[in-house]
């Protein structure tokens, strides 16, 4: 099933490859979860989910607790009437303004279909900016939002740095990763899901936390790009190099053949 957000890197069409390489435990940890792309195909005993993203994970534990009234609340904002740039900026304006959890909430999922790309990009001062997306009948994706509060009725919602959750995994976990890529240039910088960058700090972090888990025996799978920097950090793991298109790209220039890498942290290979 598919991700009910559009999210920028979301690994749906990724899933199957990634799924041959998770080693087995009881509760999957995704601590960049994004649109949760991997989480939803997979059946495990259970799920602790989160990212930094205060908007997405606020969302999801709406989601959960509200229930199919939410979704049927959300549904309410995605008619000809809405889908207009004059409309679409007032609803960005008040989601920016907004404090309450279950309205920004709704608002996040219709500035997610009708917003450029699906992009969830914030300035410097913490404000949602992404444009209008101009599409002809953006879809409320009413069947995916069901699947997903069914899958993750259960779950747990955090937003916080990946290092806490990493750091509090506990054996019989398993953790799947996928960062922020690094950069490839200075300009295919479109990674900002949120205030604050993931620059090769938080990379180099990242790596360390992975070896840290290993070394308590959970097993960590990070997706990233084939780069000399990653892989250079990522010496102690087992590596599977794949080339990927990828779909989301601000110019052409980009849209060219990537190598993606997983990534294995596991007892026994160090
Ligand atoms: C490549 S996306 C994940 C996509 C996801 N796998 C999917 O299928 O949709 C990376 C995610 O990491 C989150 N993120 C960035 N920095 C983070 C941090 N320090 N701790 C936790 N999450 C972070 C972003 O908000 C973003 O949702």
């Amino acid at each position: 099933m598919r991700p009910f957000l559009k999210w920028a890197g979301g690994k749906y069409r990724l899933v199957e490859r990634i799924k041959t390489h998770l080693p087995s435990g009881t509760r999957l940890l995704e601590p960049f979860a994004g649109s949760c792309a991997l989480s939803l195909n997979t059946d495990y005993e259970a799920y602790w989910i989160n990212d930094v993203n205060t908007d997405l994970i606020n969302l999801y534990q709406t989601l959960q607790r509200e229930g199919v009234a939410f979704i049927e609340f959300c549904s309410r904002f995605f008619t000809p009437e809405t889908n207009t740039p004059q409309k679409y900026y007032e609803f960005r304006e008040q989601f920016n303004r907004e404090t309450d959890i279950y309205y920004k909430s709704a608002l996040f999922v219709y500035l997610n279909r009708h917003g450029y790309n699906g992009l969830a990009r914030y300035n410097a001062a913490g404000e949602f900016n992404v444009p209008f997306g101009r599409y002809l009948k953006p879809y409320f994706p009413e069947k995916e939002m069901r699947f997903f509060l069914a899958k993750f009725k259960d779950a747990q919602f955090t937003s916080m740095d990946f290092e806490v959750v990493i750091d509090q995994a506990r054996p019989g976990d398993l953790i799947y990763c996928d960062p922020p890529y690094e950069p490839l240039s200075a300009t295919s910088n479109f990674t900002s899901y949120s205030a604050g960058g993931f620059d090769q700090t938080q990379q180099e972090r990242l790596a360390q936390a992975a070896l840290r888990a290993a070394v308590r025996g959970i097993p960590v799978l990070i997706s990233n790009h084939r780069t000399d920097f990653i892989m250079d950090i990522y010496q102690k793991a087992r590596i599977e190099t794949f080339p990927v298109r990828r779909s989301i790209s601000c110019d052409g220039a980009n849209r060219n053949q990537v190598e993606e890498i997983l990534a294995l942290f596991k007892l026994g290979r160090f």
